[in-house]
């Protein structure tokens, strides 16, 4: 596969490109800043790797190949031990069959190691033993394909290529709330030329792997570890709280129908009841009015919140809806006022706070709960 989007496609391609999958690609400001801060974390914290000790596009190839489905410390013996029994091009083109097949027992799916053999003889016929020097040359190789291709010309010869694989994918979902399935072979050039057009130019090798030791350890699938992200700053799965539900994953689309209640609460004072939300599932940690199922019953709720004395409305102010990805809700909004002193130790499970309008400012609020204070303040619909 060729990118028909290179290394000098000017900005505005990228962003009108994107725009067409509702991608909004940053400023070119804010995509310096965001290189800044990637990479000054990868400097810090990025794994001491033997095959980040080199510039040998070989060398490079070689891990690439193995890391393709093993992990990384059942790799590194091997790469050694590969790299020691084969140190050109042209000793990989010549082995026999059985001393290939020695040096691969126990990493499995030999066709990896075949391929190699095929694509070094190659190298050894049309390029003199030497590693091809540009994308186009490399990813015409046997066994090499876009990942593997950008890996090895952005480490071995900061090309400004991707190397877009699973754990960078699920970064770039999360960074973008992309409502893609990164599951789907169709969607990778969406997120092949978001790559592209944020990698950094004087770093792309790094920057390539900073996404991937991102994605696979402080960002992985099971394990997000949302508030240590070096770049949860320009994360708007972060800033939304919809972390839960990125990356979009196959099988996992259908979409799913839910209806609450939000409870508008006031007291004496004009403030307003806040629950901080579960620190799992969507919107988790965020200040928001209470929600409650809508078919769940609104006293018994407001009773074990530890409220005595309350006047509940008699109909709902109106209703919103909101879209996350494939979670559609309608959300009825519903007026409450307590009468008597807001309770200040409440048995309830969860954090709460009363809030007066003037401090909102200083909350970073979801933007379902903008819209339901909205529609409590202009109730006027139809
Ligand atoms: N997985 C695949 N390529 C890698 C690399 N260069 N560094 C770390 N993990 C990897």
């Amino acid at each position: 596969m060729k990118l028909t989007y290179g290394p000098h496609t000017p900005y505005e391609a990228f962003e009108d490109y994107l725009k067409t999958y509702q991608i909004e690609l940053w400023a070119p400001e804010k995509i310096a800043a965001f290189q800044k801060d990637l990479l000054h974390w990868y400097h810090q914290n990025k794994r001491d790797l033997p095959w980040r000790q080199t510039s040998n596009p070989y060398a490079i190839w070689v891990s690439e190949i193995m890391l393709q489905q093993t992990q990384v410390a059942t790799v590194i013996p091997y790469y050694q031990r590969f790299l020691a029994k084969f140190p050109t091009i042209a000793d990989l083109a010549e082995a026999n069959e059985d001393e290939l097949h020695k040096i691969w027992e126990g990493l499995g799916y030999y066709s990896r190691v075949r391929n190699m053999q095929a694509a070094a003889q190659t190298m050894v016929e049309q390029y003199n033993g030497t590693f091809p020097t540009t994308y186009e040359e490399v990813i015409s190789l046997k066994g090499i394909g876009p990942y593997t291709a950008g890996a090895i010309v952005s480490i071995a010869y900061n090309q400004p290529y991707p190397a877009l694989d699973g754990n960078a994918m699920r970064v770039l979902a999360r960074l973008f709330e992309i409502d893609l399935d990164i599951g789907l072979a169709k969607n990778r050039k969406v997120f092949e030329r978001l790559h592209q057009a944020l990698i950094s130019y004087e770093e792309p090798g790094n920057f390539n792997q900073a996404l991937m030791d991102l994605g696979s350890d402080i960002e992985s699938y099971r394990g997000y570890r949302v508030e240590e992200s070096p770049v949860k700053a320009y994360s708007a799965a972060y800033l939304n709280g919809t972390q839960a539900i990125y990356p979009i994953k196959e099988g996992k689309t259908k979409v799913q129908e839910k209806a609450y209640r939000a409870l508008i609460i006031e007291d004496n004072e004009g403030n307003y009841l806040f629950l901080k939300r579960p620190k799992d599932g969507l919107l988790s940690n965020f200040w928001m009015v209470p929600l409650i199922e809508q078919e769940e019953d609104i006293t018994p709720f407001l009773d074990s919140l530890g409220l005595a004395h309350y006047i509940v409305a008699n109909d709902a102010l109106g209703s919103v809806r909101h879209i996350f990805s494939h979670r559609h809700w309608t959300v009825d909004v519903w007026y409450v006022r307590v009468l008597d002193e807001a309770p200040i130790n409440v048995t309830f499970e969860t954090e709460l706070m009363w809030l007066h309008p003037n401090e909102f400012s200083t909350w970073g609020f979801p933007k379902i709960q903008h819209k339901i204070w909205e529609q409590y303040q202009q109730p006027i619909t139809d």
